[in-house]
């Protein structure tokens, strides 16, 4: 029998999405790809939550640097996104709607400081895939490390 082929795609600007990616793909022996939009958001500052949490509630859709080519290969995908005004970011909207994911079996998640917010209902919205299911991270500084551990077991709970 095959064993099914596991992509994780993710968008992340400070990190905490892409420790969680890369925690879920060791436990399954997943590839890992990120997102990466064209245009850069700034790293910090007023500016970056005005905009990026607008382009966010808008539901913007920025170009991204290159597509995952070779999406349609995989058996399972995992999305990743941090959660940017209670929504998933621009780049991860831009990444589920460029893939025809209908029929493929998917799961989500999502890393925040307060609450996910709606972000994974909107991700299981948008995908069209079939959901494994989903699943939120707080990263402040005292759950980061209990939610590493709490990704490896869901990545577990995905596998079986
Ligand atoms: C523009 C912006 C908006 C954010 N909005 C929220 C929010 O609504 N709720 C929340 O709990 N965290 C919010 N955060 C915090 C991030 O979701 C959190 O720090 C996330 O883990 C960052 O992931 P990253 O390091 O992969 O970029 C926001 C951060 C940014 C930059």
């Amino acid at each position: 029998m095959r064993t099914s082929k596991t992509l994780v795609a993710y968008f992340s600007l400070t990190g905490s999405t892409r420790l969680i990616g890369k925690a879920v793909a060791k436990e399954l022996g997943a590839d890992i790809e990120e997102i990466v939009p064209v245009r850069h958001y700034p790293l910090r500052g007023s500016w970056l939550y005005l905009y990026g949490g607008m382009q966010a509630v808008l539901g913007a859709t920025p170009r991204l640097e290159r597509t995952i080519l070779n999406a349609h290969d995989y058996d399972i995908i995992i999305v990743g996104t941090p959660v940017w005004a209670g929504r998933m970011t621009p780049p991860v909207r831009s990444f589920l709607n460029s893939l025809a994911l209908e029929g493929k079996k998917v799961a989500y998640f999502s890393t925040f400081q307060g609450s996910e917010g709606q972000s994974l209902k909107e991700m299981v919205d948008a995908g069209e895939g079939i959901s494994l299911g989903e699943k939120g991270f707080k990263m402040t500084r005292k759950s980061t490390y209990d939610s590493v551990t709490a990704a490896r077991q869901w990545a577990k709970e995905l596998n079986r």
